[in-house]
């Protein structure tokens, strides 16, 4: 089984990429982790581009994407919101509408934020956004608040024990998810 990671920050040194790596922590040895590191090559959204071939970056994504059995979101909150970055490439995922590479396709979504509510309203947003290009969003929500206090500053561990339940408790809805969908006929 393939987990697919996409952090919706772009920084090098993002909470939201050491949540997903803390959740790397947490998945059975056999399941492939792979952190999706493509998502500043995508430029901005043009649907005239779409009807052509599309740029390598986009292709790229949406196949990542297609190969994955489950798709791990973690999401920052910027202006109460989705970072417009994530946005962007969930539009091009989106699309074909009714073939996309998400569609059906199991996701969860966490967040990470420096303020005391851990990007729950980003959170909601991108839930219903994936929901609307047709994804299966799991239940769960982990919401990392004061992200600075929480991550071990050498190994970047996830030092909150009650987090780290929450994390476990999602990581494991989604692979169930994955399971459930194997044993329904195509
Ligand atoms: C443009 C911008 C807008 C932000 N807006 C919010 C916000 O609405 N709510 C919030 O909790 N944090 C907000 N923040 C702070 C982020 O939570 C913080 O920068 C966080 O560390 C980003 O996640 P990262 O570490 O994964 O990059 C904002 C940060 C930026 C740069």
């Amino acid at each position: 089984m393939k987990v697919l990671a996409i952090s919706g920050s772009l920084r090098p040194d993002s909470y939201n990429t050491k949540l997903l790596r803390a959740a790397e922590e947490l998945l059975p040895p056999e399941v492939d982790f792979v952190l999706y590191q493509g998502v500043k090559a995508v430029p901005p959204y043009d649907e005239e581009d779409d009807l052509q071939v599309v740029p390598m970056s986009v292709a790229a994504l949406r196949s990542a994407i297609g190969e994955a059995d489950a798709v791990l979101f973690a999401t920052p909150e910027y202006n109460a919101s989705i970072p417009g970055s994530l946005k962007n490439a969930l539009d091009w995922i989106s699309r074909p509408l009714a073939t996309n590479t998400l569609r059906n396709k199991p996701v969860a979504v966490v967040g990470a934020s420096t303020g005391a509510f851990g990007a729950v309203w980003a959170q909601a947003d991108l839930r219903k956004v994936l929901a609307a290009i047709g994804a299966r969003v799991v239940e769960g929500e982990v919401a990392v608040g004061h992200a600075p206090t929480r991550f071990d500053e050498t190994t970047g561990r996830l030092e909150d024990e009650s987090l780290r339940e929450q994390l476990q408790e999602t990581v494991d809805a989604l692979l169930a998810e994955v399971e459930a969908r194997a044993l329904v006929p195509a």
